[in-house]
């Protein structure tokens, strides 16, 4: 009985390394989910039907053959059953650990497996960033040619590239925010500072891609922080350099002083975090999914249940608590997600597009739980919807090519970058004979009424029938506007027409067309 259970005791821990160890072997988690049982199976029975019915391996092989932790097992088990069939069982704990005795021998054999595995897996944790380095060196050296894809991100001290600014400059607020960061007065409590991260990818043909260029930005609780680019602009690269998934080629981050490059661990339980995509476990429940996270994160045994009840309810999935994630539909999944993030208080959360996918009403859910969020945490928020940056965001950074463009409240910007009133006129097709000639005379007379330098023609977003155009004028007498316009009814064939007040996607689209796909 004690002798199984030694076995078992010896065996969990080096099995444990050894499967990480082999997981090193698969491209991907999925393809070592689906393959790694067979491999590791035929590992440990190929070499266990050899010893046990070809071969007649003396005692020390079947030792060293146990550097396969599962081949020890299988032979403890052997070792155990014939020694009870000569009426020799291992009893008592002197004859469980006699040396002279088969069985000492794999258990000796497991804690070698135990310390082995786990001193490679340790070691490839610590080793990872330099290896990386001298890999991603190597690769740019020998300008070695293979298929272009994910590169891998050159850690602290990589070979610089000089930031190269696409593009419009960065803005006035963009340096002040640089120097407000850099002074020496800056108390970093209290808030998220990021210092000049700066994130650079070797890609497999060894080409650089400079992704993030050197961001400077603070964050203080109770903001939501909103970060805007276009595809590509590296948002979720900036998010996830700050949360460690990459070592930064150069700058810092502090969260309430505590540094994500130094001291990465303790920074790490500050973060909550919902991921671009959802990451779930499929065979885990709701319920079980949070449980886990609430562990990790440190929240007190005996509250875990409350916290994850609590939770599930406010996120309205409580009904889906004990479905499989797999069962899950996409708003269940990102409401799970966000949960995740927030389990355990965390001082700093972090929400790469939480809404994308989401029907609107689940939207508006989604947005009255991030503003009660945003109460005593820092938020980071990205997001493609103009609008939701609108009404959530405190502040607002726009990100083109891996650089920060502009940065301030929605307000700021559009005063900066909205144009006033945009004017969308509907006309009938056919009314003219020349339907350019009839937007050049709606433009021409704008400016005669509003003068020149207020009126913008948008001539990419106008078509033969939409005439679109910009006043840049803070105010404007609607009742003189209609009034005027409709004089001009039936001349321009006008069948109806919008105005609307200066938002976001104009601010958005002044630095959208910068952006150079990489
Ligand atoms: N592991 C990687 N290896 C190489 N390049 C990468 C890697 N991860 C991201 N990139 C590159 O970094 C740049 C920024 O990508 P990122 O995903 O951060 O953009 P994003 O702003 O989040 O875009 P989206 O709005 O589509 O989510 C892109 O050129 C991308 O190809
Ligand atoms: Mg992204």
């Amino acid at each position: 009985m004690f002798a199984y259970f030694f076995l078992v005791i010896f065996f969990a821990p080096s099995c444990v390394a050894f499967g990480y160890f082999m997981s090193w072997f698969f491209p991907t988690i999925e393809a070592a989910q689906e393959w790694g049982q067979e491999v590791i199976g035929i590992f440990t029975a190929m070499p266990f039907f050899l010893t046990a019915f070809v071969v007649d391996a003396s005692n020390f092989a079947h030792t060293v053959i146990g550097l396969i932790p599962g081949y020890a097992l299988f032979r403890g088990f052997s070792v155990l059953e014939a020694e009870a069939l000569e009426d020799n069982a291992y009893l008592t704990f002197g004859e469980i650990f006699d040396p002279k005795r088969d069985l000492f021998w794999v258990y000796f054999i497991l804690l070698v497996d135990t310390v082995f595995y786990w001193g490679l897996v340790i070691a490839a944790e610590k080793l990872e960033a330099p290896v990386t380095k001298m890999m991603n060196d190597w690769r740019q050296k020998g300008g070695e040619v293979a298929s272009s894809g994910a590169g891998s991100a050159i850690p602290t001290g990589g070979n610089a590239v000089m930031s190269t600014t696409l593009g419009r400059e960065p803005d006035e607020q963009v340096s002040t925010e640089k120097t407000d960061v850099m002074s020496s007065n800056n108390d970093l409590s209290n808030k998220l500072v990021i210092q000049g991260i700066e994130q650079k990818f070797v890609m497999q043909n060894g080409k650089i891609n400079h992704a993030v260029k050197g961001v400077f930005l603070q964050m203080p609780k109770g903001e939501v922080f909103g970060l805007l680019g276009m595809n590509g602009a590296g948002k979720t690269t900036l998010l996830q350099t700050i949360q460690g998934k990459y070592v930064p080629t150069s700058g810092d981050c502090t969260i309430d002083k505590v540094s994500c490059v130094k001291d990465m661990d303790e920074a790490r339980k500050m973060f909550g975090i919902c991921p671009q995509h959802d990451v779930l476990w499929d065979e885990c429940t709701s319920r079980e999914h949070l449980i886990a996270f609430a562990n990790i994160r440190g929240v007190e045994k005996s509250k875990v249940e409350k916290t994850v009840d609590l939770l599930l309810k406010r996120l309205d999935v409580s009904h889906k608590a004990n479905a499989m994630s797999s069962t899950l539909s996409g708003d269940q999944k990102r409401k799970l997600s966000i949960a995740m993030a927030v389990i355990g208080n965390p001082t700093c959360v972090f929400l790469d597009e939480p809404t994308t996918g989401l029907d609107p009403n689940t939207r508006r859910f989604v947005w009255d739980y991030i503003m009660e969020l945003k109460k005593d945490r820092v938020v980071v928020l990205t997001t493609h919807s103009m609008e939701e940056a609108d009404a959530l965001c405190s502040r607002i950074g726009i990100m083109v090519n891996g650089e920060l463009k502009t940065l301030g409240t929605p307000m700021q910007l559009k005063a900066m970058y909205g144009s006033g009133y945009r004017i969308d006129l509907k006309l009938k097709s056919g009314s003219n004979d020349n339907d350019n000639d009839t937007n050049a005379s709606i433009v021409q007379f704008m400016k005669e009424v509003y003068g020149d330098d207020a009126i913008v023609f948008d001539s990419t977003a106008s078509t033969s029938t939409i005439c679109v155009f910009d006043i840049r004028r803070n105010e404007l007498n609607f009742g003189e506007f209609f009034e005027k316009v409709e004089e001009k009814r039936e001349a321009w064939g006008l069948l109806d027409y919008n105005i609307n007040q200066a938002n976001l996607d104009q601010v958005f689209k002044n630095f959208a067309k910068f952006q150079a796909s990489a």
